[in-house]
Order: C-alpha cells, then structure tokens, then sequence
C-alpha cells in the first residue's frame, strides 16, 4: 500500500506515488494507492477505547487503511513537508495507528518513505522521526526513506527518475 499525502493531482508528493505504484507494479506486485486527503478521516482524539487490541472506536475510512496496512508487505508513506515535519494529513493517519500500540506485530513486513521539500535543505528529521516511530510500533523493518529536496526550483516531471531508482532499490533489497 502506498499511502499518499499529496495534496493534489498536479504536484511532487502525487508523481512520487505514481511512480512508486508504477514500478511496484513492473516487478508484478499488486499495489493499492490510498489518498486520505479525499477520504474522511477523524483525529484520534486519544479516548483509549483502542487499548488492548480492541481496534478504534471511530467509524470513517481508516477501516480501508487498517485492513491494508495489515495485509500488505510494505507500506510506503509519501509526504511533502510542511513547516519541517510530515504534512497533517499524514500525520492524522499515522496517529490513527495508535491501535497498535503497545503491540510491536500487527503491521507490514517492511515500511518505507518519500518526502518532497521545496527548500534547497528542507528538515526532513521530523518526519522521519514519526514514520520510524509507526514502524517500530507495526513491528516493520524499515527499508529506507526518499529525500528529495528543492522542490521550489523543479517540477514535478524532474523527480521521476530520483522516484523509480528508490523504488528499485528498495525492491531489489530483503522485499524481494
Ligand atoms: C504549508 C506548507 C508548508 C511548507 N513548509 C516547508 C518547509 O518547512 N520546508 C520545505 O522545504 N518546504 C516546505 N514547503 C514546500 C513543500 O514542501 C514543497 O512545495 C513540496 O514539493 C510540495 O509538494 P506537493 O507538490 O506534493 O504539494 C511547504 C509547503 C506548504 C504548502
């Protein structure tokens, strides 16, 4: 599953996850695409209904996602940056997962990441730091994380290449 942030169809965060769908689909794997930004999805408002494994308690499109996340190999998070950490609609996903904690095994074999900044050095370890966290949560080896930087001087067709030699490598690796 690959679970884009893009905020539309024209920009860097949706060409990432188009070629990221399209060379997962080269190597034969089936790939769904999921973007939150047109599904209805609530913040977890931290209730705890979820503890002890009893799922959430919130009724919205998060089902789609957690029937994916726990079925598919890998997961990759695809996010633009937005004032140095993940942009919100990720995040508001990511923190739906709170489900699983404290159970390190309900996840994807592998987690991966793409991330767009528009600065010539755009902060990236804010949201590596969130997507490692859900990973060592879901029990997923992490397989690596896309940089991209510079976004404000290229457009979008500039990065497809940067995007399938990610894709590549990571398919080539423990995936495979
Ligand atoms: C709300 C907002 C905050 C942003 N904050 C940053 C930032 O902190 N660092 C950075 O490098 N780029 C920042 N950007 C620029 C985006 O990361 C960049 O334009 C990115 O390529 C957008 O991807 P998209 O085309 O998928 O929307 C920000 C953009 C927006 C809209």
């Amino acid at each position: 599953m690959i679970i884009c942030a893009c905020g539309s169809r024209s920009g860097f965060t949706y060409t990432m996850c188009s070629e990221a769908r399209d060379g997962f689909l080269a190597k034969g794997f089936g790939v769904e695409v999921v973007y939150p930004i047109k599904m209805n999805i609530s913040h977890c408002t931290g209730c705890g209904s979820c503890e002890n494994g009893r799922g959430c308690v919130i009724d919205d499109d998060m089902k789609r996602i957690y029937d994916s996340f726990a079925t598919s190999d890998i997961v990759v998070l695809c996010t633009p940056i937005h004032y140095s950490g993940s942009s919100s609609v990720i995040k508001t996903v990511v923190d739906r997962f709170q489900t699983l904690w404290p159970k390190a095994s309900a996840g994807p074999k592998y987690m991966a990441c793409m991330m767009c900044g528009g600065d010539a050095e755009p902060e990236f370890r804010g949201a590596m730091h969130v997507f490692k966290a859900l990973a060592i949560t879901a029990g997923s080896e992490w397989l690596g994380d896309l940089r991209i930087s510079g976004t404000d001087s290229k457009s979008p067709s500039d990065i497809r290449e940067e995007c399938k030699e990610f894709i590549s490598s990571i398919s080539s690796g423990a995936f495979m």
